[in-house]
């Protein structure tokens, strides 16, 4: 008997997360059954008692109801707790919910192993200071990069989740400003920024980019987000989508639901091309 599983949002129709899973799920045969549930937006609650209430064993969660996830387990693991938001959710042997984040651990790992890119040392530049952005500091932080700023349109929510990931800076530099004063060349740009959504980009000074830097926009797209169309044509050495932290943070938790870690170059392959 397959175990149910889905992934909880509204709009859900467009998620890439039951295909994901479903080729998880027949490459590790494991007994995975995965749907897409849209909740209602006055329903989130419900739809996850309900669905737990009925036999479910584990839900993501994605826009508009990550926080809400956060703020309705009755356990977070740490990486959650800081992150203020939880894509992740299944019950424990007494039946309390707990709530994960591994949207970082996804993006980490997408550009440590899948890329080959180093963090550690390095001085890395991350746009936005919403909640995907609040998602990803605390496992960018745990890589130890020499200085990590945080630019944002709205400077004081850049200096807000400086102040909150401070503790967990260690010996890196962390610093937030606005986009008009992101001084110096960098060695990775991560866009956590929605800019793209309405056709605009962060004004960055184009002396932010040399030909060795890594160009990372956390949205992914058919062709190249607008982001990355402009970080090529600054010159960027290395220009990626977001495409592998989607596969890699639903890898992550499937490893938490099942035990099992699934292959995830093939499925980011069989998404890219079809
Ligand atoms: P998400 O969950 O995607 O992080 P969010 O919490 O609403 O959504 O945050 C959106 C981020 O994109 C914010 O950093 C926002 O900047 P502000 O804090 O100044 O609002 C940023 N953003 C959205 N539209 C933008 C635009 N047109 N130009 C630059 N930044 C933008």
């Amino acid at each position: 008997m397959n175990e149910l599983y889905a992934v909880v949002g509204n709009p859900i129709s467009h998620s890439k997360s039951p295909r994901i899973h479903s080729l998880f799920a027949a490459q590790t045969g494991e007994p995975v059954e995965y749907t897409a549930i849209q909740a209602p937006l006055d329903g989130f609650a419900e739809t996850v008692r309900e669905f737990f209430a009925k036999g479910g064993k584990g839900l993501n969660v994605t826009v508009p109801f990550k926080e809400q996830a956060w703020q309705l387990a009755d356990r977070r693991s740490e990486r959650a707790e800081k992150a203020g938001a939880a894509n992740t959710l299944y019950q424990d042997s007494q039946g309390r919910l707990v709530a994960d984040n591994t949207d970082g651990a996804g993006l980490v790992t997408d550009l440590k192993v899948n890329a080959g890119i180093t963090l550690a040392g390095r001085r890395v530049l991350v746009l936005g200071a919403g909640g995907a952005v609040r998602g990803v500091l605390g496992p960018l932080l745990a890589e130890q990069p020499g200085e990590l700023v945080i630019a944002n349109r709205t400077v004081a929510k850049a200096q807000g989740l400086a102040s909150l990931f401070r503790d967990e800076a260690g010996p890196a530099e962390l610093r937030a400003c606005g986009f008009g004063a992101v001084n110096g060349a960098f060695d990775v740009i991560i866009n956590g920024t929605s800019a793209s959504l309405q056709g605009d980009l962060p004004p960055l000074p184009a002396t932010v980019i040399t030909p060795a830097t890594v160009v990372y926009d956390m949205m992914y797209a058919a062709g190249d987000t607008p982001f990355n169309e402009w970080a090529r044509a600054q010159g960027a050495g290395k220009v990626l989508d977001g495409l592998g932290m989607l596969v890699q943070q639903a890898a992550e938790s499937f490893r938490i639901w099942r035990g099992v870690e699934p292959q995830t170059v093939p499925v980011i392959e069989e998404l890219r091309n079809h």
